[in-house]
């Protein structure tokens, strides 16, 4: 099957930025954790030339499908796997991979899986109340609210999604789901809109957006993901090896600098250098052509 790979597919954030401090080389092994679409992917291997190796890695096999179509240039550099960065390095050790340049994690959702309401991730659209990057894997978004106590609701929602109104929502989530299942976007959203007051609701981003972002990165144990990755990615990179991360809320953002900090002479383990010593932003041209990039935080460091 072949995907429509528009230009708004998903276009990479901060493009420059991450080629400039990956340092991809020639005959350089470079693993893209979060493959999306292959737009970061592609830009490494342009720039590193002959010999260069890639591993992708996305836990969604529509990514998978649209970056075989976009890498197709460079197929015979590329290793596909659909898979979890939480098994980084298993995957890596699977493929008889002993030495590693570069690794890049771009976190999230990308562009297509926000834009096709049958995902479930877009409060914009109606659609399934899926959002599982792997649709073969775990608890859909519509199995956790219609199953979990209300305590629990309310703890993803205020931790996951620093959701002010996380109680209210979840006692109108509970009261809705005894009456029937709630299985769309649409009818979650409305039960939002119900739970959170009218003044509050006026000011500020979409009404619906925490409660979204806290129930996705709970369905896909986003943060624990994050942790596990970061730590193995330290471990397999070779010695002056980088390791660069795009994050996109301050949850995220938070795990990527502690994990830096804790590997980093700041802290004595001595592991690697940081080489951003406050996070990179997106420049205003970009954030105008792209608008999804402007909560974009990059953070690098090498390995010693
Ligand atoms: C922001 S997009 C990456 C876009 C990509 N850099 C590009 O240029 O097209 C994030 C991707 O990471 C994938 N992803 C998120 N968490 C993952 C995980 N734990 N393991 C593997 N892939 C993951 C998502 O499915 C999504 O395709």
């Amino acid at each position: 099957m072949k995907v429509n790979l528009r230009d708004e597919y998903h276009v990479p954030v901060m493009p420059d930025e991450v080629v400039w401090l990956m340092r991809p080389k020639q005959g350089g092994v470079y693993v893209d954790c979060t493959l999306g679409s292959g737009g970061h992917a592609y830009r490494l291997l342009e720039f590193a030339g002959q010999g260069a190796e890639l591993i992708g890695i996305d836990r969604d096999q529509d990514s998978i499908l649209a970056a075989t179509q976009r890498l197709e240039r460079f197929c015979d550099a590329v290793s596909l796997v659909h898979g979890n960065f939480g098994d980084l390095s298993e995957i890596i050790e699977n493929l008889g991979i002993s030495h590693v340049d570069g690794i890049l994690f771009d976190l999230g959702v990308s562009s297509h899986q926000l834009d096709e309401a049958e995902r479930g991730f877009s409060y914009m659209e109606d659609g399934p109340l899926d959002m599982r990057m792997n649709g073969n894997e775990g608890q859909s978004a519509g199995d956790l609210i219609n199953i979990l106590p209300v305590e629990e609701i309310a703890g993803i929602l205020k931790v996951y999604g620093e959701e002010r109104w996380a109680g209210r929502i979840a006692e109108f989530i509970v009261r809705r789901r005894d009456e029937m299942p709630i299985s769309t976007t649409g009818e979650l959203v409305e039960i939002i809109k119900a739970a959170i007051p009218a003044r509050a609701r006026r000011a500020g981003p979409h009404p619906a957006r925490r409660t979204f972002q806290a129930l996705r990165i709970a369905v896909n144990r986003e943060l624990d993901n994050l942790e596990a990755g970061l730590e193995q990615a330290m471990k397999v990179l070779c010695r002056g090896g980088r390791l660069v991360v795009l994050s996109y809320h301050s949850l995220e953002d938070r795990i990527v600098k502690t994990a830096f900090q804790d590997a980093s002479g700041a802290r004595g383990q001595g592991k690697i250098r940081i080489l951003t010593r406050k996070p990179l932003r997106p420049c205003k041209e970009e954030v105008t052509a792209n608008p999804r990039s402007r909560s974009a935080k990059l953070r690098a460091a090498e390995k010693f």
